[in-house]
């Protein structure tokens, strides 16, 4: 055993950050002079940014062990880097914000106050309660979020004014109940918690200003609302099917019309041969759905670069022999006189399993 230091940590506050450099050392400020006389640390979870942030704060490490990176590399993710980041800590209370000061650090001691006082698992900082507000948002997110708010009670079965709030701190036995039935795709990670949960947990809010982005750009972009879709379908229904399953599929389907394009422009508009035609379209359609596939239902883990050619190839051989399956298996059935829809669904649905399962093992290794 190592001898005790003289003070354990408390709090472990986790700040996943991608591309955040220069709102490092104006947030340790801050946390810093909120938290004076409590035992935190700070780990920024970063997911291998250009502007190398992970740099800056080993190096603010090496002077001060309460700084510590996480660093993670071919992956991304919010949601993913908070839960790495609590599952590196042994503190009894976790704290997760931005780092681009949007979410001001001088709420923490009276959060931490209210999980020490014992009535409440969650302390949620709310921007859609008295006192709160969204800031300086255009009305177009405005509108989205509140969108979004509503979709989110689907989920969340409790009340809470704002689910999707990034800034919050919970015990650590609130995190390791939910731990087995996470999500962890996207951007909503307190989203993500409740609804794992499986028991109802205490939930107190406190408002929140959210403040204006100090430097850097925000990482909200379109992926984040279907990485919000998938999250909401892998809660609703990721117990009976996968989700990325799910996925797969709707983006399979529209890879038909993309054979179909390119079939029809080559052998009508053309006039090609039929079995030219055919094959550049089924070679178009899984190309395209390598590229969408990667860049949506594997956003977490896409490829890119040398491994994005790699990918591809690996997918063309896999779905390839899926295609092969799918059609022995049709003529299979239709020459045991199943009528020729059922024959061809059966094919369909035993290429697309066998697609998605090889696929997400060999392709995206997930
Ligand atoms: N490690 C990692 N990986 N960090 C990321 C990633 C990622 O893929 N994407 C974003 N981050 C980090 C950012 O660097 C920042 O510290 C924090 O996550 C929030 O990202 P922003 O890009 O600043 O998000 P935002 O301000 O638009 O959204 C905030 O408000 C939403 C509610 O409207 C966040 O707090 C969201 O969690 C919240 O849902
Ligand atoms: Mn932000």
């Amino acid at each position: 055993m190592t001898e005790a230091s003289d003070k354990a940590i408390e709090l472990t506050i986790v700040v996943p950050t991608f591309c955040e450099r220069e709102n490092i050392d104006p947030l340790l400020k801050l946390v810093n002079e909120a938290l004076e006389g409590i035992a935190w640390e700070i780990v920024f979870v970063d997911d291998n940014s250009s502007d190398a942030t992970a740099q800056r704060v080993w190096e603010i490490g090496r002077h001060d062990c309460r700084v510590r990176c996480l660093k993670r590399v071919g992956r991304r993710g919010l949601s993913s880097a908070c839960i790495e980041g609590m599952l590196s800590s042994g503190a009894p209370y976790f704290a997760v914000m931005d780092a681009d000061l949007q979410h001001d650090p001088a709420l923490l001691p009276n959060m931490l106050k209210k999980l020490r006082e014992g009535n409440a698992d969650l302390v949620v900082a709310s921007r859609y309660m008295p006192g709160g507000s969204v800031g300086e948002w255009d009305a177009g997110r405005v509108r989205a979020s509140d969108y979004a708010t509503r979709m989110a009670r689907l989920i969340t079965r409790q009340p809470v004014s704002d689910p999707m709030s990034g800034y919050f701190m919970l015990r650590r036995e609130v995190f390791e109940t939910a731990l087995p039935n996470l999500s962890s795709l996207g951007f909503k990670i307190l989203l993500d918690l409740i609804a794992s949960s499986p028991v109802p947990l205490r939930m107190t809010e406190v408002p929140l200003k959210f403040g204006s982005r100090l430097s850097g750009q925000s990482k909200l972009s379109n992926k984040v609302v279907w990485e919000f879709i998938l999250l909401l379908g892998d809660k609703l229904v990721g117990r009976y099917i996968p989700v990325r399953f799910l996925a797969f599929g709707v983006v399979g389907a529209t890879g038909a019309g993309v054979h179909f394009a390119v079939l029809g422009a080559l052998f009508k508009g053309l006039s090609l041969p039929f079995s030219v035609g055919q094959g550049a379209a089924v070679v178009a359609a899984m190309t395209y759905n390598f590229t969408i596939n990667n860049l949506l239902t594997y956003s977490d883990v896409s490829l890119k670069g040398r491994r994005w050619w790699r990918g591809l190839v690996s997918f063309l051989a896999i779905c390839g022999i899926g295609a092969i399956a799918n059609v022995g298996i049709a003529a299979f059935l239709f020459e045991r006189h199943e009528p020729w829809p059922v024959a061809a669904i059966a094919g369909i649905f035993v290429g697309s399993v066998w697609n998605y399962a090889v696929t997400s093992r060999y392709t995206w290794k997930v």
